[in-house]
């Protein structure tokens, strides 16, 4: 028996899957295709799980660029900081957009995510404080550029990121008669931010993760990337990380367009419970915040983007917990 086979069982037990009443008319090819509703029967969402005693790992990654992985990154890591929440936040992407977006200059930066992928640094040791209290980061830098040419020379390399991760996460639970220790992660969550592809960086993500989060524009073009993603959850799943579950997360959405709302009705109607309540919407400031390096929950409190990645991480502590 293959290890995919407990997530159907799982998914026909109690997952919500494609509703078979449902007249197949009623999903119109041109807004979201076909294929992709069956592609999300082969991949399922993990259920919440109880709260790991170490940090909680999330991926954002999706494929299609410029879906907000990394605008989700930096505000949902400022909500979480609200809520208390240590956070680390780790730049996998050569664009460096998320140490950018952090207010730190990727040409200047001395240690980098390069050097753990590459050098067997730890995560700690290319960590660095935000500005933000209780946000630190691990940045990116052009050195990423080669990373997914010569990652894949390594041996075993899909599980660097996950042996450095939870190598030095499994160091922090253990201190025996309070003795000396090295150095160890003590965060709630770490978010990972993965560049616009499904090559072996992302791979390395995936196989780290606990949780992946799916930004999704709600467009038609964005239903094919679903399913790429669905194909790469199953792999990632068979081969290294059977654990790991998915939510997706609908960003950039106009509730005035018609066709937003017929297409993330149809990912609700496709996913289920695979999908966040929590709906980001346009919004102009999230652009703002990028360029003044703070996320928006620290640079506009109030806006309607800053108050729903609030929600959104009320809505993750209340399911890692
Ligand atoms: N809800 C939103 N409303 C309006 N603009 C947004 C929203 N979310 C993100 N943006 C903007 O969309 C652009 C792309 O966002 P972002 O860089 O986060 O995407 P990405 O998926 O990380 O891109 P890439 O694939 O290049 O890494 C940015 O200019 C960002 O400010
Ligand atoms: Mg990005």
């Amino acid at each position: 028996m293959s290890l995919q086979e407990p997530y159907f069982f799982a998914h026909d037990a109690g997952g919500k899957r494609l509703n078979d009443d449902e007249p197949a008319e009623t999903i119109s090819e041109q807004e979201f295709p076909q294929e992709t509703l069956a592609a999300a029967q082969e991949a399922v969402p993990g259920g919440a799980k109880p709260r790991l005693d170490r940090p909680y790992v999330i991926a954002v990654a999706n494929q299609k660029g410029g879906v907000a992985k990394t605008t989700s990154v930096v505000s949902l890591a400022g909500a979480l900081v609200n809520h208390e929440q240590e956070v680390l936040v780790v730049d996998l992407d050569a664009q460096a957009n998320l140490t950018l977006a952090l207010g730190k200059d990727p040409g200047r930066v001395r240690g980098s995510i390069t050097d753990v992928l590459f050098n067997s640094a730890t995560l700690l040791s290319v960590s660095r404080e935000t500005n933000i209290p209780g946000l630190d980061l691990v940045p990116s830098n052009a050195g990423m550029d080669v990373a997914e040419r010569f990652l894949p020379v390594r041996q075993d390399y899909e599980l660097i990121l996950r042996r450095a991760l939870l190598g030095e996460l499994r160091q922090s639970g253990a201190n025996p008669g309070g003795a000396l220790r090295p150095p160890t992660i003590h965060y709630d969550f770490v978010l990972l931010d993965c560049p616009p592809s499904m090559g072996a960086v992302t791979l390395n993500a995936l196989a780290a993760a606990d949780l992946l989060i799916i930004p999704t524009q709600p467009e038609y073009f964005s239903a094919f990337a679903l399913r790429t993603m669905t194909q790469t959850i199953r792999q990632v799943r068979s081969r290294y990380n059977p654990e790991l579950a998915y939510r997706i997360l609908i960003t950039m959405f106009d509730r005035r367009n018609r066709i937003h709302r017929d297409v993330a009705d149809q990912i609700r109607a496709a996913f289920g419970e695979g999908v966040f309540e929590t709906v980001i919407a346009v919004d102009t400031k999230l652009r703002e915040s990028a360029v003044e390096g703070l996320p928006i929950t620290h640079h506009k409190s109030q806006s309607r983007s800053a108050l729903q990645y609030d929600t959104l991480a009320q809505e993750l502590i209340a399911y890692v917990q």
